[in-house]
């Protein structure tokens, strides 16, 4: 993901080779990023960060506490951080870095080819330069929403975070389904792809509701009809929003995990976390804190 930054901001030319200083731990990768890219590899995340105006953290969740310590009292303020680290939320990292100027974010897969969603929360203490700064960084993978409340981060993870495997399923299962009927698999495949590409195209051109779009192909007694109705009976629907539900209680014990190693926790602990449907309350609060953002506060490419 820090590479597809780099090559993002390098191919946009919205910072040259020489601003951009990597660590990385492996000499070889060093060599194969500062060969590729031009920009200047450490093996050291503190040497990286000093000076830097903003630092991207974009290590594994399971590697963050040890890089946390290495930076931990060592930023200055002004020094703006990015996470995309998967639950680390404010609490872990502000705690962690000992430091306030933080966003986090939450990007997904797509990002790597620039087609990415990312959605991200900056705290208070953040400027609006640095928020600047943020989105110009974070645009560099594909499209970018801000949201003034840190529980969209959460919801974000479970719904764009975790989509492309829900849409990979979908798509894995479809091309089974094709060489099942009889195609052979490298036309199942294209058959599934570009059928999946250009419903999304079509249905982002038309800005049409998916329910009319259906409609449309939905003729009475017809080939779609029949399938709607297996699809149906298989409580899809149900299970897709259970599974969005399943990444969302998993999204926030990662974060009370990160919390538990820190002990930021007095209070309940993880098997103590109770996030289930009839919790409503908290994402209404955050959606009419979202109705309240600025337009210019969602912006995408
Ligand atoms: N991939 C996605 O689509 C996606 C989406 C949303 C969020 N994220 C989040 O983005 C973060 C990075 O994910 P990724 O997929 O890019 O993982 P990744 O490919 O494993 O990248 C992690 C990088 O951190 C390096 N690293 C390991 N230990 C380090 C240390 N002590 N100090 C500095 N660097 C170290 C790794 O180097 P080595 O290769 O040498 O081990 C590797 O280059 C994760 O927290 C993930 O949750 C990813």
């Amino acid at each position: 993901m820090a590479e597809s930054i780099i090559a993002g901001l390098l191919r946009g030319r919205l910072v040259g080779p020489g601003q951009i200083v990597g660590s990385e731990p492996r000499p070889e990768r060093r060599e194969e990023l500062a060969g590729q890219y031009g920009v200047r590899m450490v093996a050291s995340n503190l040497e990286a960060a000093t000076g830097a105006d903003v630092i991207l953290l974009s290590v594994k969740p399971q590697t963050l506490t040890k890089v946390g310590h290495e930076l931990g009292g060592h930023l200055r303020p002004n020094q703006l951080v990015v996470s995309i680290v998967a639950g680390a939320n404010c609490k872990v990292l502000t705690s962690l870095l000992e430091h306030r100027e933080v966003v986090r974010s939450m990007p997904n897969t797509p990002a790597q080819i620039g087609r990415g969603m990312t959605v991200w929360y900056a705290t208070p203490e953040v400027t609006d330069e640095q928020r600047d700064q943020a989105r110009v960084l974070l645009q560099a993978l594909g499209t970018d929403l801000e949201v003034e409340d840190e529980r969209f981060v959460d919801m974000a993870t479970a719904v764009s975070g975790t989509g492309p495997a829900y849409v990979f399923l979908v798509m894995e299962a479809l091309i089974d389904a094709a060489v099942h009927l009889g195609f052979a698999r490298h036309i199942a495949h294209d058959l599934v792809i570009e059928t999946l590409e250009g419903s999304t195209a079509f249905a982002k051109a038309t800005a049409q509701h998916p329910a009319v779009l259906r409609n449309m192909v939905t003729s009475p007694g017809g080939t779609s009809a029949a399938a709607i109705h297996e699809l149906e009976s298989g409580r899809l629907r149900t299970v897709l929003s259970e599974a969005v539900w399943a990444s969302y209680r998993r999204t926030l014990e990662l974060g009370a995990d990160l919390e538990n190693g820190l002990g930021l926790n007095e209070g309940p602990d993880v098997g103590k976390l109770d996030v289930g449907k009839s919790d409503r309350e908290p994402a209404q609060a955050a959606n009419e804190a979202l109705a309240k953002a600025p337009a210019g506060r969602r912006r995408g490419r």
